[in-house]
């Protein structure tokens, strides 16, 4: 099933959708791509502080709109949890952990300044999830300038599943990114593909690349 497992497309919880009219324009362009079901994955973290209940809201709100304007597609509802002290402790105490396909978790690091986890070990934190029968995913790892490619090993080799972002390949965060995940794919270790979709500009840059003949991962629906 052509599955999105990671987008910002609930209305004005995080930086991404900016209003209801913004997400349905956002979930429109990626049926017409071809994505069959969407996860809206809004941000968890120190600027976010979304929990369980404001992502419901903002999920009822649109699957209701999106029904009522006849869209065919299933919407989907997790997070993209961050791993810093501000929220991520506050996730595994109050069971905030809402697994996309029952068993993905999407924990993502600070973009660039990883001083940001403070105490957190981000190799410790997927240990505790695998041990809870649910899988990490490392979202866009090749945004992530700072990290090794031994340090990424060594999260793959503990577990952790790897999600690289369409629009890296496509260019949309630079050169450095997209060569990154270049690397990462030659490296053979992505197992999950996502459009991280938050607005217009990833409509257009990723909508090109898909219309350049690159195509959709397939995802595998247990
Ligand atoms: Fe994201």
């Amino acid at each position: 099933m052509k599955t999105d497992i990671h987008s910002h497309i609930l209305p004005a919880l995080d930086d991404g959708a900016i209003s209801l009219e913004n997400s349905i324009e956002l979930i429109c362009a990626m049926k017409s791509w071809g994505f069959e079901r969407i996860t809206c994955t809004p941000h968890i973290n120190a600027l976010y502080r979304n929990t369980p209940d404001s992502i419901n809201r903002a999920f009822e709100l649109l699957k209701n709109e999106a029904e009522n304007r006849g869209i065919d597609i299933q919407l989907r509802m997790s997070a993209e949890y961050r791993l810093v002290p501000e929220t991520w402790p506050h996730v595994i105490e109050n069971k905030w952990l809402m697994p996309i396909e029952d068993r993905l978790i999407l924990m993502e690091l600070p973009i660039s300044k990883p001083q940001e986890m403070g105490w957190i070990k981000p190799l410790d934190e997927f240990k505790r999830i695998i041990t809870m029968g649910l899988t990490p995913v490392l979202p866009h790892p090749e945004r992530y300038f700072y990290l090794s490619e031994k340090e990424l090993m060594k999260y793959v080799e503990a577990g952790v599943k790897i999600q690289c972002n369409y629009g890296s390949f496509a260019g949309l965060y630079g050169s450095e990114a997209q060569r990154n995940a270049e690397h990462i794919k030659n490296l053979g270790i992505i197992s999950y593909y996502g459009t991280d979709m938050h607005n217009m500009l990833y409509v257009k840059t990723i909508g090109d690349w898909f219309r350049q003949g690159n195509p959709i991962a397939e995802l595998e629906i247990r």
